[in-house]
C-alpha cells in the first residue's frame, strides 16, 4: 500500500521538523501537515497543508479519508507550564486528540501511530537518577497527569484491539529552527537567543536543576527508527524511556561561555521550578536501546555548537 503520512501539530517545536524529516524521507506529497494555526512560510511551501483541530473527530475522519491516510504523528499537545494554568484545556486537547487517533486506528482506518509521550509522566516519588523504565511514577503536574493517562490509554488499545501504536517518553528538545512553546525544558533553547542578542539571560529554574535534555536532531531520528522498526521488536507499548544527555543551568550557561565569554546567566526562579522538581536527573533507556537500537549522538558540547552556529550571524 502507499504510504500517506498525516502530521497533527506540525507547526509546533518538534511537528515542524519532523515534517521536514518525513518529506525529505517519503516524499512532499507523501506527508500532510496539519495544525490548528498556519505555521512559518518554510514549513508551508514544502509541501500539503491543512487546517485541523485534532479534537474534531469527524473533521480528522474526513480528512484521513481523503488522503487515505494509513500513518498518523500527534504531535498537538498543551505542554506543563501552560497546561498548569489552563488545567480542563489541557486535559481535552491532550486527551481527545489521542482518542480520535486511537479510535480510528482500532476501526482500520489508520495503521500505525506516533504519539509522543515525556518525562514528565515521573512524579516527586520516582528514583531521580538513571530513571527505569517501570518504576514509581505518580506525576504531580496535569501534563504529567495528561502524559501517563495516554500511556495507558496506548497500551490498552494494542494489547485489547492490535492497535500498532508506538511511544517515546521525549526528554526537554532543543531546537533552533522553531521555538517551544509553554513548556519547563524551554529555557535551554531561549538562552542560546539570548546569549547571541544580549549575551544575558535570565533562567526561570535554579542553577542546580539537573534534567534529561536532547537536541531535535536525535528526537527526529530516534522518531523515525521507532517507527521504522519491526512491529514485533516493539515490546513496551506504553512508552520508551529515551535519554541523550543531562545538564542544569549552570552547567549549559559554562558551555555557551566557552563560545560567547562575556556571557552571563541570573536566576529568577518561578512556578516552572516546581514542576522541574519534579522530574527525574537523567533517564535509564536501555529498553530504546535493545529492542530498536536507539543511541543518541549529541551530547551538551555539539548541542551548544550547533545552536550558535545556526542561530548565530
Ligand atoms: N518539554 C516538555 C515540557 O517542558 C516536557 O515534555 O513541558
Amino acid at each position: 500500500m502507499k504510504k500517506s503520512i498525516l502530521i497533527l501539530g506540525a507547526c509546533g517545536q518538534i511537528g515542524t521538523e519532523l515534517t521536514y524529516a518525513l518529506r525529505e524521507k517519503y516524499g512532499s506529497d507523501t506527508v500532510i501537515a496539519s495544525d490548528i494555526r498556519e505555521g512559518k512560510e518554510d514549513l508551508m511551501n514544502s509541501g500539503p497543508f491543512e487546517l485541523l483541530d485534532a479534537t474534531d473527530f469527524n473533521a480528522l475522519e474526513e480528512l484521513i479519508a481523503y488522503y487515505e491516510i494509513n500513518e498518523v504523528y500527534l504531535m498537538a499537545a498543551m505542554l506543563s507550564a501552560t497546561a498548569e494554568k489552563f488545567p480542563m484545556r489541557a486535559w481535552n486537547l491532550n486527551m481527545n486528540s489521542l482518542f480520535n487517533v486511537l479510535v480510528l486506528a482500532k476501526e482500520k482506518k489508520i495503521d500505525k501511530i506516533f504519539w509522543p509521550s515525556s518525562i514528565a509522566v515521573f512524579g516527586p516519588n520516582t528514583p531521580k537518577n538513571s530513571t527505569p523504565q517501570n518504576t514509581i511514577m505518580e506525576p504531580s503536574t496535569v501534563y504529567g497527569i495528561s502524559k501517563q493517562s495516554g500511556e495507558r490509554w496506548c497500551n490498552y488499545y494494542h494489547t485489547k484491539f492490535g492497535v500498532d501504536v508506538r511511544s517515546v517518553r521525549y526528554p526537554g528538545l532543543i531546537s533552533w529552527k522553531t521555538m517551544p512553546g509553554g513548556g519547563t525544558t524551554d529555557y535551554a533553547v531561549e538562552i542560546y537567543h539570548k546569549a547571541l542578542s544580549e549575551k544575558s539571560y535570565t533562567c526561570f529554574l535554579k542553577e542546580d536543576t539537573r534534567l534529561p535534555m536532547m537536541f531535535m536532531d536525535d528526537a527526529i531520528r530516534a522518531t523515525l527508527l521507532l517507527m521504522e522498526s519491526d512491529s514485533a521488536a516493539i515490546k513496551v507499548r506504553s512508552s520508551y524511556n529515551l535519554a541523550a544527555m543531562s545538564f542544569s543551568p549552570n552547567e549549559i550557561a559554562t558551555s555557551i561561555k566557552n563560545h560567547i565569554p562575556d556571557f552571563e546567566i541570573f536566576y529568577k526562579p518561578d512556578f516552572r521550578q516546581d514542576i522541574a522538581d519534579s522530574w527525574p536527573n537523567s533517564i535509564d533507556d536501555k529498553e530504546a536501546r535493545r529492542d530498536w537500537g536507539w543511541e543518541a549522538e549529541f551530547n551538551l558540547e555539539r548541542t551548544t555548537e550547533k545552536m550558535l552556529s545556526n542561530l548565530g550571524p
